[in-house]
């Protein structure tokens, strides 16, 4: 059956961006019967011991109680489940000082779907016609908003300004705040800190200058904190979190280790949570109750903010640290390569300078010495702009074993230096 599909359910089964790279992946991974890989590609986090204990210790406390039966075999509120709103806004009251009460929270599947609902309520076209952009302030950020909007021309990103430390191979990306446009028709702010790709962490000054613009126009902004404090708590580098008015603080636990639980949390001023809350109750009534009750749990207790910063950041700083000093070592020096300030996250982000072939054709070329990365072309959405530096950068995930990282580094200068040596 081959049933005629919309334009937009022609726009979502598009195969772009980095779903063709993991398809290839996969199907590289199969073909490749016997030969060995070292997949640096996954978004997964690492299955760390002492968390998986968590979650285990709060299922098994789950299933003894009574609260069983009321969490699983009840429908309940669109806005989330009771208990798991009461202990964010206690442990956020208390840890940062503010005054939320529950009208401030709401629970989604997923923090992706979270910015579904964001990118469609206020981005788009309004009643009169007139189109309200998405703004991503800096790119490359997170692939994944480039599927969040029914409206793909809404979306707009702004190619960033590069601070570059020649000396020892380093680099930033900071907002250009001469090019990057929030105004009445913006309807949303989007971008992560710590981000994925690239490990930057936007400064506490970049994010009140981005924030009090779009304030002007009472513009919302949301702020991806899937690897942000207290949990999972994946910053390298001090971050304040930042909360109010016209910012929601979006989370996910996915990287705290319930990715297939789906949970995303956003905190912001009630009037734009209903409006989100809204948007979920049409799509899917309300986020599955036996994750949130397992994570009131984990965070009621304050174990999860425990684990994070004692376990769970310590583990993917490491990995970044072996990354650094296998590429200092490793790379020729001579060579136009800046490796992203690892301030956060669990990728690295290799930019090649004067790549005399694309990412996607290094990425081959790394795959025939049983290495795989993520080609970098794939983290720019929204951003049109014809741009070499698209090219040039590779995304390298965390999650490998330490010898696994070493490996694959060194495999990864070799490459280089055949690549740029030609
Ligand atoms: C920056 C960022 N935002 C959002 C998500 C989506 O996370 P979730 O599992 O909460 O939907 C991811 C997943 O990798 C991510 O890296």
């Amino acid at each position: 059956m081959n049933p005629a599909l919309s334009q937009l359910g022609t726009d979502m089964s598009r195969l772009s961006g980095v779903r063709a790279i993991m398809k290839d992946i996969i199907e590289t991974l199969r073909a490749g019967a016997g030969q060995t890989f070292i997949n640096l590609s996954a978004g997964n986090p690492v299955i760390l011991p002492e968390v998986e204990q968590l979650w285990r210790d709060c299922t098994t406390e789950l299933l003894a109680s009574s609260e069983y039966s009321e969490v699983v075999c009840r429908y309940g509120a669109s806005q989330g489940y009771q208990p798991l709103i009461d202990a964010i806004v206690q442990d956020f009251n208390q840890r940062y000082g503010l005054n939320l009460s529950d009208r401030h929270i709401l629970i989604t599947p997923g923090s992706q779907s979270l910015y579904f609902y964001a990118a469609n309520a206020f981005g788009g076209y309004t009643a009169s016609g007139e189109l309200r952009k998405i703004v991503l302030p800096l790119s490359p950020d997170y692939t994944g908003y480039g599927g969040v909007t029914l409206t793909p021309e809404a979306l707009i990103a702004y190619r960033p300004e590069l601070e570059i430390d020649q000396e020892n191979h380093r680099f930033k990306y900071r907002p250009n705040f001469n090019q990057l446009q929030i105004d009445e028709q913006t309807g949303c702010v989007i971008f992560s800190r710590p981000c994925n790709p690239t490990g930057n962490v936007l400064s506490d000054d970049e994010v009140n200058k981005i924030a009090t613009l779009a304030a002007t126009y009472d513009v919302p902004v949301l702020i991806d904190s899937a690897y942000a404090p207290p949990y999972p708590a994946l910053n390298f580098t001090d971050m304040t979190p930042r909360f109010g008015g016209n910012v929601v603080h979006c989370m996910s636990l996915s990287k705290a280790g319930l990715p297939g639980e789906r949970i995303g949390i956003a905190i912001g001023e009630p009037e734009i949570i209903h409006t989100l809350e809204c948007f979920q109750t049409n799509l899917c009534i309300h986020s599955p109750r036996y994750g949130q009750a397992i994570a009131a749990r984990a965070i009621q207790s304050g174990r999860l903010a425990e684990i994070s910063t004692n376990v769970i950041r310590p583990f993917y700083q490491h990995k970044i640290e072996i990354v650094e000093a296998t590429l200092d070592r490793s790379m020729p020096r001579t060579l136009p390569w800046y490796l992203h300030r690892g301030e956060g996250a669990i990728f690295a982000w290799l930019w090649l300078d004067e790549l005399p072939i694309t990412d996607w054709e290094f990425y081959q070329a790394l795959k025939q010495v049983g290495v795989i990365v993520v080609p970098g072309s794939t983290f720019f959405p929204g951003l049109r702009e014809d741009w070499q530096h698209k090219q040039q950068c590779l995304r390298i995930s965390l999650t490998g074993t330490d010898l696994e990282l070493q490996t694959a580094m060194e495999r990864l200068a070799q490459v280089a230096e055949q690549v740029y040596g030609r």
